[in-house]
């Protein structure tokens, strides 16, 4: 049975073990080797996961079955004093996709943000990351808004944000 936990600094290794494989998959034709490395450091160094963690109060959730992490998801709520909750991440081990995890976690993410009185849920996804689309759209989010972020080093992020009332 797949379960669905709340990670800590404990999981952090746990939370690398799936990034390593699922990040760099999720955005092999999308974005350049150089930007998937500056964007793991980035995002999934010990400092930084302990940072979203314990400063940014970003709330990291892992799907386990049995002692094998499938994939994470981290969602902030209120983000930037909105009402709403944002999902900063959700990735799922590649050969575990499309069968259910996914919409696991995001069921989660919508439950949290109801229990923090949240009135939506939103997200970045990458312009071209047609998969992901597919899994918002089929979820009933909307298109809200396009996004261009300098995350430094030269490098974009080319967005969509999408949104879901809940
Ligand atoms: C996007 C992602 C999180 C979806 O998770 P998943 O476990 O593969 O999706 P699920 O199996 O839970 O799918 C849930 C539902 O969405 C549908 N769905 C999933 N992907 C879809 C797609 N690309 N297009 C249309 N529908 C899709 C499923 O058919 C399922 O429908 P159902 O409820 O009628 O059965 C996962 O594929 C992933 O990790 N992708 C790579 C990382 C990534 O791009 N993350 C998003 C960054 S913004």
């Amino acid at each position: 049975m797949i379960e669905i936990i709340l990670a800590n600094k404990n999981n952090i290794k746990d939370i690398q073990t799936v990034s390593n494989v699922a990040w760099p998959n999720a955005f092999k034709e999308i974005l350049s080797p150089h930007q998937i490395k500056y964007m793991m450091n980035w995002m999934y160094s010990d400092e930084s996961l302990q940072e979203q963690m314990y400063v940014k109060n970003h709330r990291y959730f892992l799907a386990k079955e049995n002692d094998r992490f499938l994939g994470y998801m981290s969602i902030e709520h209120n983000c930037e004093n909105s009402g709403k909750t944002k999902i900063h991440k959700i990735y799922i081990l590649p050969d575990q996709q499309k069968k259910g995890i996914g919409k696991l976690l995001l069921y989660r993410a919508i439950a949290e943000t109801k229990k923090q009185n949240d009135n939506a849920i939103y997200l970045n996804v990458n312009k071209y990351n047609e998969n992901a689309i597919g899994f918002y759209k089929k979820n009933g989010f909307f298109l809200a808004k396009e996004e261009v972020i300098d995350i430094g080093n030269g490098f974009i992020m080319d967005d969509y944000v999408f949104e879901k009332s809940v």
